[in-house]
């Protein structure tokens, strides 16, 4: 039995800083920052639990169901409210779900962590229902004046509802991994703020990303023209080019909106997801690749079959 994405939703702050915002205060401009990253906008604002529980709230709708019809709560953040307990705590109680709820931490990566891991425990069979979160507010993280990362990150959160007793598998194929060693590039230490070594981080970002959709796709037994949209993680549009130039997937089939939305970390997948579900960018059957890398250094894969047969409600 395999389990299917039956909703969807996203929630952003409202408030837009834009690049002209950083220009009035920090070295920097619109032209350099849009030139050397693609991002023209960000959003500002929220905890990571209520911006959580607000897509929680939209993915539920779009699946017609509600919270307490989840059991099974995995949230990927790399920035939870508190030290203790941990984020789910608070949107499991905001959204009256029910069983088991807990967060997942691997950094940008960790949305596509969260899904799979999500996926497998519905395969087990004691779960029907799971809501998978990625939701962020790295802004808190990011020190303002550091024209160097202020730039880069923006808050914001997607969910999707997981539900069981699907005719195909959803997850055809993954691939996750690690490289702690990796460490020093991209930390924030307790109470710190994000340091990153960009163009380290930049060139293992493609290299790592490049590697493991090869894998998840000879897994998959798909070649890339077999892709019908590809979700990347949202860094920088200059990462996805190089990517998708190098394993032949065209950009008018994959999904950005880091142009709008910065990095959002675990949120930027299911962000863009999310987008292209609405614009109704993905069908029945449909093979959709999702891929992200980030901070650890981590980085995860997946190729899944979008569509909803046999869950019949
Ligand atoms: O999601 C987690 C993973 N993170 C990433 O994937 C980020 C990966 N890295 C990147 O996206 C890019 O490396 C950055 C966008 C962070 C930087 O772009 P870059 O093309 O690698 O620039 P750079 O770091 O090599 O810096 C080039 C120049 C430097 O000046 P000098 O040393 O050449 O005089 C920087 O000081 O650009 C300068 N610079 C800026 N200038 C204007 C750095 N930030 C800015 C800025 N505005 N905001």
């Amino acid at each position: 039995m395999g389990s299917a994405i039956t909703g969807w939703g996203e929630a952003l702050p409202d408030h837009v800083v834009t690049n002209d915002d950083f220009a009035s205060r920090l070295d920097t401009s619109d032209e350099w920052i849009v030139a050397r990253t693609g991002i023209r906008e960000r959003r500002m604002g929220g905890s990571t639990s209520e911006l959580a529980a607000e897509a929680g709230r939209a993915a539920l709708k779009v699946a017609g169901l509600e919270g307490s019809d989840v059991d099974l709560l995995v949230l990927a953040t790399t920035t939870p409210d508190q030290a203790i307990p941990a984020t789910s705590s608070a949107v499991h109680d905001a959204l009256d779900c029910r069983g088991g709820a807990f967060d997942l931490n691997a950094a940008c990566a960790g949305f596509v962590y969260a899904l799979v891991t999500a996926d497998a425990l519905l395969g087990i069979g004691h779960h029907r229902r799971a809501l998978v979160i990625g939701s962020e507010t790295l802004t808190k993280l990011t020190d303002q004046q550091d024209r160097s990362t202020a730039v880069l990150f923006g808050d914001g959160a997607a969910a999707v509802v997981l539900e069981s007793g699907a005719r195909d598998e959803l997850v055809v194929a993954y691939d996750l991994g690690v490289d702690g060693s990796a460490t020093p590039l991209l930390y924030a230490d307790h109470g710190g703020y994000i340091h990153m070594e960009g163009r380290e981080v930049f060139r293992r970002a493609v290299r790592a990303e490049l590697e493991s959709i090869e894998r998840v796709l000879e897994s998959a037994g798909a070649r890339p023209e077999d892709v019908a949209l590809f979700v990347p993680h949202q860094a920088n549009v200059r990462i996805i080019e190089a990517v998708n130039q190098r394993v032949g997937l065209p950009m008018e089939r994959t999904a950005l909106v880091l142009d709008r939305t910065g990095n959002t970390s675990a949120a930027s997948i299911p962000l863009a997801l999310a987008e292209a579900a609405d614009a109704g960018r993905v069908s029945e059957g449909d093979l959709v690749l999702l891929s992200g890398f980030g901070a650890g250094m981590t980085w995860a894969s997946a190729v899944i079959r979008w569509g909803r047969r046999g869950v019949g409600r």
